[in-house]
């Protein structure tokens, strides 16, 4: 019971197939509270599916998957809507509204669930912004930012709800590697700031360095390796060792 207590996201025996095409074979992890797991795959092997069970976009054929002790799979849409606000989802494609300002989409979620005053409002979208070091660009269209600075946005938008666990997909994709960095950093100062769990799915082996505390690695639908980083950097599996190369 204890040690449940303490875990922020666990992954039991969840498998997903789209027709017959398995891409999920009863995968299990768990992030303790407070841990960034690092999840590592090839192309196309699941990863963004495991990410998108676990925000209940997808519906795993079979498992539980445990968020602050709500199992996603088996709640109704209400629950669902709830517990979301809890989890911070960074988007592969950073996904932010092309059509309104810096300022106007991170509003958008904190109108939509949360009852506060236009002072409250203001404040939190302040603050966000600063955090990634972006309130200059408060009033900037999405079309006026650079990749990173959208990437850093849609960190500001992601953490506006005060979420227990984030879910990155990507967040150093497409960037170059001094912003990779500065992302990354700002991963670690997230997980120091609000004490998140995260789960993070990358190629940026960087990335993983800085900021992993766990990492796992996906093969054919199950994970094949987990470990510290320095554990896992040191393996001498020919397929974990191709991530580091
Ligand atoms: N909604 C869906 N319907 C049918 N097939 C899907 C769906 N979502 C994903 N797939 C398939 O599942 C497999 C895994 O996709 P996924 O997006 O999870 O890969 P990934 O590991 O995130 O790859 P990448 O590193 O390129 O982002 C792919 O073959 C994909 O075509
Ligand atoms: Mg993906």
């Amino acid at each position: 019971m204890n040690k449940r207590k303490n875990i922020a996201l666990d992954v039991i025996n969840v498998s997903k197939s789209f027709g017959s095409t398995t891409i999920l074979k009863s995968i299990s992890f768990e992030a303790v509270r407070g841990e960034t797991v690092v999840l590592l795959g090839k192309s196309g092997t699941g990863k963004s599916v495991i990410l998108q069970c676990i925000v209940g976009l997808l519906t795993p054929d079979s498992g539980d998957i445990f968020i602050l002790g709500q199992n996603i799979p088996q709640l109704d849409y209400d629950a669902l809507q709830e517990i979301r606000k809890k989890i911070g989802f960074l988007f592969q494609s950073g996904a932010l509204y092309d059509s309104m300002s810096v300022r106007d989409n991170l509003e958008f979620p904190l109108r939509r669930h949360e009852i506060l005053t236009e002072k409250e409002i203001e404040d939190r979208v302040k603050q966000c912004l600063d955090d990634v070091g972006l309130l200059s660009s408060i009033d900037k269209m999405p079309s006026e930012l650079s990749g990173g600075m959208r990437k850093r946005v849609g960190l500001a938008r992601t953490i506006i709800l005060k979420p227990e666990v984030i879910l990155y997909d990507e967040p150093t994709t497409g960037l170059d590697p001094a912003t990779s960095r500065e992302i990354s950093r700002l991963i670690i100062k997230m997980q120091e700031k609000l004490k998140v769990s995260s789960l993070i799915v990358t190629h940026d082996m960087e990335c993983v360095k800085m900021t992993a505390n766990k990492v796992l690695v996906l093969k054919d639908g199950t994970i094949c390796a987990s470990g510290a980083y320095a554990e896992i950097s040191e393996s001498q599996d020919e397929f974990v060792k191709s991530f580091f190369e």
